[in-house]
C-alpha cells in the first residue's frame, strides 16, 4: 500500500466524540497527514458534532430514523462519503452494526475502536462485560470492519490493568486514555501507507 499525499478521512460518530478530538489534536500538530473531508453523525444531539464545528470540519447529520432498513441508511452512508472523496472511515463511537453495503463498499478501509481487547468481550458494554468476568487486564483494540460484529483483523491494542475496585465508569476512563493515544497512531500508519492485510493478519511496516 501506497502512503496517500493527505488522506482523506470520513469519520462517523454518535456521540461525546473524545476520539474524533485526539484525532483532529494529532492532524492539527502536524502528527497525521490527514484531512477530516467530513464527520457524519446519526444522532443530531452529539456533542462530536459541536468539536466538528469548532474547527471547521464539515458536518453530516444522519438520523438513521428517517430510513426504514439498514441497508437503504448505510447506501446513504456510502453515497455522503463518497461525495466527499473519503479514503478511510473512521468509527469513533458510532454505535451501530453496519451492514455488508458499507463493508463491502470500503474494504479494509473502515477502522474501528472498540473497548476491549479483542475477540474478547465483542458488542456492547465491554467494559461491563470485562468486569463481570473478572479479567486482571482488558484495554482497546483497533481493528478494520469485516462482515462480522467486531471481528475484523486486529490493527493496534492497547492493555490497561483492572484493579479490585474500578467500576465501569473508573475502567473507561483508563481505557479511553488508551484510545486517544492507539487511534490516531493506527490512522497515522493508514496515512502513511504502513499497513498491510494479509487474511486476519496485519503487517505494519516499519
Ligand atoms: C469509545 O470508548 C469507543 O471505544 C466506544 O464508544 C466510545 C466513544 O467515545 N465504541 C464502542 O463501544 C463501539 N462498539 P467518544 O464518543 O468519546 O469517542
Amino acid at each position: 500500500m501506497t502512503a496517500k499525499v493527505n488522506c482523506r478521512l470520513g469519520v462517523l460518530v454518535s456521540g461525546s466524540g473524545t476520539n474524533l478530538q485526539a484525532i483532529i489534536d494529532h492532524i492539527e500538530s502536524g502528527g497525521i497527514a490527514a484531512t477530516i473531508a467530513c464527520v457524519i453523525s446519526n444522532k443530531p444531539d452529539a456533542y462530536a458534532l459541536t468539536r466538528a464545528a469548532n474547527h471547521g470540519i464539515p458536518v453530516v447529520i444522519h438520523e438513521n430514523r428517517n430510513f426504514s432498513d439498514r441497508n437503504e441508511y448505510d447506501k446513504a452512508t456510502v453515497e455522503i462519503l463518497r461525495k466527499h472523496d473519503v479514503e478511510l472511515v473512521v468509527l469513533a463511537g458510532f454505535m451501530r452494526i453496519l451492514t455488508d453495503t458499507m463493508v463491502n463498499a470500503f474494504p479494509n478501509a473502515i477502522m474501528n475502536i472498540h473497548p476491549a481487547l479483542l475477540p474478547s468481550f465483542p458488542g456492547l458494554h465491554a467494559q461491563q462485560q470485562a468486569l463481570d468476568y473478572g479479567v486482571r487486564y482488558s484495554g482497546c483494540t483497533v481493528h478494520f470492519v469485516d462482515n462480522g460484529t467486531d471481528t475484523g483483523p486486529i490493527i493496534l491494542q492497547s492493555v490497561v490493568p483492572v484493579e479490585q475496585d474500578d467500576t465501569e465508569e473508573s475502567l473507561s476512563a483508563k481505557i479511553q486514555k488508551e484510545e486517544h493515544r492507539v487511534f490516531p497512531a493506527a490512522i497515522k500508519l493508514f496515512a502513511e501507507g504502513k499497513i498491510q492485510v494479509n487474511g486476519r493478519r496485519v503487517r505494519i511496516s516499519p
